[in-house]
C-alpha cells in the first residue's frame, strides 16, 4: 500500500523532529524540511532505518523556496497529504526595544512561512486531485500575553487567525486547517530562553527551565513527543471533522 506523505518544516530538531518520527511511526513517508540541511539529513537517516524520509533544504520565509520544497516532496515521495508548518523562531524582546529589522525577520519566518506553506499545500493538493490537512504551529503565547513576547506572541496570535480564516476558505476543497499550541517544551529554542533566564538570576540553564514549570498545572515541562502526539491526531483520520481549531497541549497553562 502507498504511504501517506507528510511535509514538516523545522524538522531538523525539537518539536518538528519529534513530529517527523511520530508520523513515520504512524505510517507516513515524511519530508524533513529545514534550512539546517545537515540536521535534516541526520533526522531523515534515523527515520530511514525503519520508514521512509527525505531531507529538503528550505528557508520557510521565502515563498519560492517553500513551493520548490513541496514540489520536491511530491516528486520524491509520490504524493502529499499533510503539511505541518512548524518552523519558527522565538526571540524574547521587551516591547520598547523591538526594531524594524527584528519585526520583519520574525514575521517573515513565523507568519510568512504559514502563508507560503498553505499556498504551496493547496496547489499540490489541487494538482494531485484530492484534499488534505494543514497544521500550523501556534503557541501558549498565541493564547495569552507573556512578558517580553510581544513580537513572538504577536506572530503566534496571527497564526491562529490565519488558521481560522484558511479553514473557511479551503473547506470546499476538502482541506482542513488546524493549529497546535504547545506550552513550554524541552527543545533547543526553549533551552536558549532558559539560559537567558538562568543567567539573569546568576543560576544555570536547568534552574531557568524549572522556573517555567511553576506555571504548569501538571507540574512538568513538555517533551517534544507530547506535542507530536497531538499533531499526529490532527494529521490522522480521527480529526477529520475538525477544522479551524487550535489544540492546546501545554500541561494546563491556559484554561
Ligand atoms: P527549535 O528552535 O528547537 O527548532 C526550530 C527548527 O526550525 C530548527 O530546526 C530550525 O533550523 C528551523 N528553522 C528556523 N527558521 C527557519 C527557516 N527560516 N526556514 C527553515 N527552517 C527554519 O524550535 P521548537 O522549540 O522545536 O519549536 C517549533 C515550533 O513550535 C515553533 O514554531 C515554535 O514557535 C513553536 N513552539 C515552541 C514551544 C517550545 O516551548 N519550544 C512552545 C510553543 C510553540
Amino acid at each position: 500500500m502507498t504511504k501517506k506523505v507528510a511535509f514538516i518544516t523545522g524538522a531538523a530538531q525539537g518539536i518538528g523532529k519529534a513530529i517527523a518520527h511520530r508520523l513515520s511511526n504512524d505510517g507516513f513517508a515524511v519530508a524533513i524540511a529545514d534550512f539546517n540541511l545537515e540536521g535534516a539529513q541526520a533526522v531523515a537517516a534515523e527515520i530511514n532505518e525503519t520508514g521512509r524520509a527525505i531531507a529538503v533544504k528550505v528557508d520557510v520565509s521565502d515563498r519560492d523556496q517553500v513551493f520548490a520544497a513541496v514540489e520536491t516532496t511530491v516528486a520524491e515521495l509520490g504524493g502529499l497529504d499533510v503539511v505541518v508548518n512548524n518552523a519558527g523562531v522565538g526571540p524574547t524582546t521587551p516591547i520598547e526595544t523591538i526594531t524594524p529589522e527584528q519585526f520583519e525577520k520574525v514575521y517573515a519566518i513565523n507568519v510568512g512561512s504559514v502563508y507560503w506553506g498553505i499556498q504551496a499545500a493547496v496547489k499540490a493538493f489541487r494538482d494531485l486531485g484530492h484534499g488534505g490537512k494543514i497544521i500550523n504551529a501556534s503557541s501558549q503565547a498565541g493564547q495569552v500575553g507573556n512578558p517580553e513576547l510581544a513580537l513572538y506572541g504577536g506572530t503566534k496570535f496571527a497564526i491562529r487567525g490565519i488558521t481560522q480564516t484558511a479553514a473557511r476558505d479551503l473547506a470546499d476543497q476538502g482541506i482542513t486547517v488546524n493549529a497546535y499550541c504547545p506550552g513550554i517544551v524541552k527543545t533547543p529554542m526553549m533551552m536558549d530562553i532558559a539560559h537567558k533566564v538562568g543567567q539573569n538570576a546568576g543560576k544555570d540553564d536547568e534552574w531557568g527551565m524549572q522556573q517555567f514549570a511553576k506555571d504548569i498545572t501538571l507540574g512538568r515541562l513538555s517533551e517534544p513527543e507530547d506535542v507530536a502526539a497531538c499533531v499526529a491526531y490532527l494529521a490522522g483520520p480521527d480529526s477529520n471533522y475538525m477544522t479551524g481549531q487550535a489544540l492546546i497541549i501545554d500541561g494546563g497553562m491556559v484554561f
